[in-house]
């Protein structure tokens, strides 16, 4: 079992931090894992170009930008589940992850029915952000596992909230079986 971590926060802070607890668990739990630092990667923004979608459905075509994501894109379709993390910027996902998912244009089709879980964090909300999260989900036909929400504003803040452990240790077994 390959579990895949996306960090959308463009620094070390709340969000790398419970995507980091989760796939420490993950691997207690058996599974491979890797975490994928948005913030360190050269990830151009989507140019709308659509020749990715050469082939149709099918998605023949690459895409033309010739960066991280080429490096990218095999784990994302070898993994047999995802959890997506964002920080909360202005009620939605980070133009980090935002791109991210943008750039995805050329294997979404490829990603009906992996299992994926969502992580944000906010210094006071609103979670519409999951269902950013959900919906990039559903558009893509992956599967719902669940999500986990902390409230946090400065790095690693998070780590004082005594439910998150345990809540990032539920989703993650759930997110362990669904995989299987
Ligand atoms: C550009 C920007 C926009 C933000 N917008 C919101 C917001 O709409 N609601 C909120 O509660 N916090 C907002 N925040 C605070 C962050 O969500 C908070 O600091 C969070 O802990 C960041 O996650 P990180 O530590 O993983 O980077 C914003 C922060 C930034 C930098």
């Amino acid at each position: 079992m390959k579990l895949i971590g996306i960090c959308g926060s463009p620094r070390n802070g709340n969000t790398e931090w419970m995507l980091h607890k989760m796939l420490e668990m993950a691997e207690k739990g058996g599974a491979q894992a890797e975490l994928i630092l948005l913030r360190n990667k050269d990830i151009k923004l989507c140019d709308g170009c659509l020749s990715c979608e050469a082939g149709g459905k099918e998605r023949k075509g690459d895409c033309k930008i010739k960066d991280d994501m080429q490096e990218i894109y095999p784990k994302l379709l070898t993994a047999d589940a995802w959890v997506i993390g964002t920080p909360v910027y202005f009620g939605m996902v980070s133009g980090l992850l935002k791109n991210f998912m943008d750039r995805t244009c050329p294997i979404w089709t490829k990603l009906d029915g992996k299992p994926i879980a969502g992580i944000a964090v906010a210094e006071e909300g609103p979670w519409d952000v999951i269902a950013n999260i959900k919906t990039y989900a559903s558009v893509c036909g992956m599967k719902w596992i669940g999500s986990v929400k902390a409230l946090a504003k400065t790095p690693r803040q998070v780590a004082k909230d005594e439910t998150v452990e345990k809540r990032l240790a539920r989703l993650t077994a759930k997110l362990l079986q669904s995989a299987v």
